[in-house]
């Protein structure tokens, strides 16, 4: 949701500001731009990827020790040249890029306006420059209490860097909502959304909280302080993420990467935390509130995207092992619902990100209405795990790809893990099924790597079917969820019309839509409602729909009635879902790959979503 990029020391900065901005990319891509200073400020911005910015500012003057940069998903504003940031002041002194939303913005536009202001943009951010600029000449205010000023006037969120010509040895930034992270160098400081693009540069961090700013100098130390003007005392983070967990590794795509990554990313998820002989699970984040949740009444799990889905087999688990009612909920329904929510509820958030505004907000609602609140993210530090009482983090390692595949896992792997050891303390599984369930869990990674074997054969499938416009993806029981998540993952980067529902209800409105020409893809593994699947599988070949089916290695059964058919390792069927989900991933990944879609970073998309 826009990423945004800062460097002030003593290097040529266009160059870092670049790099950064390729890595953040992921955030949003519409719309690129740079501003330095070197005597002047020069803006450059263009509609299109960082690489279109890169070609437009051959041959212009790049130079400047300091700089901001931005890669702009569109919220106010068609993505075009003029919405593009950085946004220039009415007098081009000063210049801002913003990750966020001023919803304030236009009364303060019309006032602005009224003023003689003209605006040059659509969007909310350059109401703020201007405001900014207008407080520094009408008050005699320096940049910090200008920005200051400012940012008491706005109501929303901000993650925001101002640049300014005549003070050509700082930059300002200030946060609210939107997420901003501070890199400290040697005489150098690099400002971003996250902090992938910071760490080949420096592993030590002060994130930056909520209504907090920042004078950022080009020597000495940063200047802390809350936009009410309290001083603050930077708390220096040391990152432990490695610079090779944010690139490519020898793969084409990110999303490839990640998917292969599964076996390693599920194992670092239980790493610690599972303890095969003696029968233990321990979650150390959630220890202190697992009683809580031992004697909850209910549970709510509130999530958005491919977190919903995950959310989703967390209320199969959790009702399934431990007999405690859940509910999942679409945070952005949730939050804006008059929900009813009791201080015996506990509430669990799911975000990779930890970023996502309606989930963050839907964690702040349940909060004050006195529910317990458990978090499950993978972003260390991020907003949601902050928020949140406990939670397990997911240690996935950092996620590029617009499209989620091993965050979906790993969350998957710790509900698993929190549904097991919250049901053995409430005794509501007998111990041998505890007991085989732990092996199993323990064995899930070898199984995932086995699973992936499966990838020549899904390239031979995808090449049938990459020209079709619809696919039906049905499932029941563990199994619904997976279906909701590979037809997610279809849509999103292969720009195919993709519906997931649970197989049964297929008779109630999908079944109409099934001819020869549509595929249908059943997750139809052993266990659970297998039979009632393979009835579902046969009402589907009557109607002459084209089967491909996820199926339990060795079944006979579905392979006679099939056109397709993919088999995974035999696992309990609580843990389905954990290899299930991994030959749709390939499958979704390599459809979109032979129709030429960006899978990395597929259209109108945005991997953290930190606008409602
Ligand atoms: C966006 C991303 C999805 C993600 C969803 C929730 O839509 O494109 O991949 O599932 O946000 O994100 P979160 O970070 O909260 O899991």
């Amino acid at each position: 949701m826009c990423g945004i990029f800062g460097y002030i020391g003593q290097r040529e900065a266009y160059p870092i500001l670049v790099k950064g901005l390729y890595r953040l990319e992921y955030r949003g891509y519409d719309s690129a731009g740079v501003a330095l200073l070197n005597g002047s400020l020069n803006l450059y911005k263009t509609q299109g990827k960082v690489s279109d910015l890169n070609k437009l500012v051959q041959g212009n003057d790049i130079s400047g020790t300091i700089g901001i940069a931005h890669t702009r998903w569109a919220t106010h504003g068609e993505p075009n040249y003029k919405n593009a940031h950085p946004h220039y002041s009415p007098s081009q002194k000063m210049a801002i890029i913003h990750n966020g939303i001023i919803e304030n913005y236009g009364p303060l536009k019309v006032e602005l306006s009224n003023r003689g202001y003209l605006f040059r943009s659509d969007t909310d951010t350059e109401v703020l420059i201007h405001l900014i600029e207008d407080i520094r000449l009408n008050e005699g205010a320096t940049l910090e209490e200008a920005v200051r000023m400012a940012l008491n006037q706005v109501v929303g969120a901000y993650a925001i860097v101002v640049i300014s010509k005549e003070d050509p040895d700082q930059l300002i930034v200030a946060k609210k909502g939107s997420p901003l992270v501070i890199g400290i160098g040697k005489d150098e400081y690099f400002i971003a959304s996250d902090a992938s693009p910071i760490v080949e540069y420096t592993k030590d961090v002060v994130y930056l909280e909520d209504e907090e700013m920042a004078i950022v100098p080009r020597k000495g130390p940063i200047d802390l302080k809350t936009i009410r003007n309290q001083q603050k005392t930077p708390y220096i983070h040391h990152l432990e993420i490695q610079l090779s967990s944010i690139e490519k590794g020898g793969f084409p795509h990110f999303m490839l990467k990640e998917i292969y990554e599964q076996p390693r990313s599920i194992k670092d998820s239980m790493r610690g935390r599972l303890n095969l002989k003696q029968g233990i699970i321990s979650l150390g984040g959630i220890i202190d509130y697992e009683q809580k949740m031992v004697n909850c009444k209910r549970m709510i799990i509130v999530a958005c995207g491919t977190s919903w889905h995950a959310g989703l087999v967390g209320e199969y688990l959790f009702e399934d092992l431990a007999r405690i009612p859940v509910e999942v909920e679409y945070a952005s329904e949730f939050r804006y619902r008059n929900p009813v929510i009791n201080e015996d509820d506990v509430v669990i958030a799911i975000s990779q990100s930890g970023e996502t505004a309606d989930t963050l907000a839907a964690v702040e609602l349940a909060k004050s209405k006195g529910a317990t609140i458990i978090g499950i993210c993978n972003v260390v530090g991020s907003s949601i795990a902050r928020e949140t009482h406990a939670g397990s983090y997911t240690h996935a390692g950092p996620e590029i790809g617009v499209a989620s595949t091993k965050a979906f896992t790993a969350q998957v792997t710790i509900l698993t893990l929190m549904a097991l050891s919250i049901a053995q303390k409430r005794g509501s599984i007998p111990r041998s099924r505890f007991h085989q369930m732990l092996a199993e869990v323990e064995a899930i990674p070898e199984k995932v790597m086995q699973t992936l074997k499966v990838n020549d054969q899904i390239v031979e499938i995808s090449k049938k079917f990459q020209n079709v416009r619809n696919f039906l993806y049905l499932g029941r029981g563990y199994n619904f969820p997976v279906a909701l998540e590979g037809a997610l993952k279809l849509k999103e980067i292969s720009y195919i019309h993709a519906e997931g529902y649970p197989a049964a209800e297929m008779k109630h409105g999908p079944i109409a839509l099934i001819d020869e020409e549509m595929p249908v893809v059943v997750i139809a593994t052993k266990k659970g409602s297998y039979e009632k699947v393979v009835s579902n599988i046969q009402e589907v070949k009557a109607r002459k729909g084209i089967i491909i089916a996820i199926v339990t290695k060795g079944d006979q059964i579905v392979r006679d009635m099939a056109d397709h058919v993919i088999e995974i390792p035999e696992t309990d069927e609580a843990l389905v879902p954990l290899l299930a989900t991994i030959p749709l991933q390939l499958l979704s990944y390599h459809i979109a790959v032979l129709r030429g879609c960006n899978v990395d970073q597929p259209r109108n998309l945005a991997k953290s979503v930190t606008v409602e």
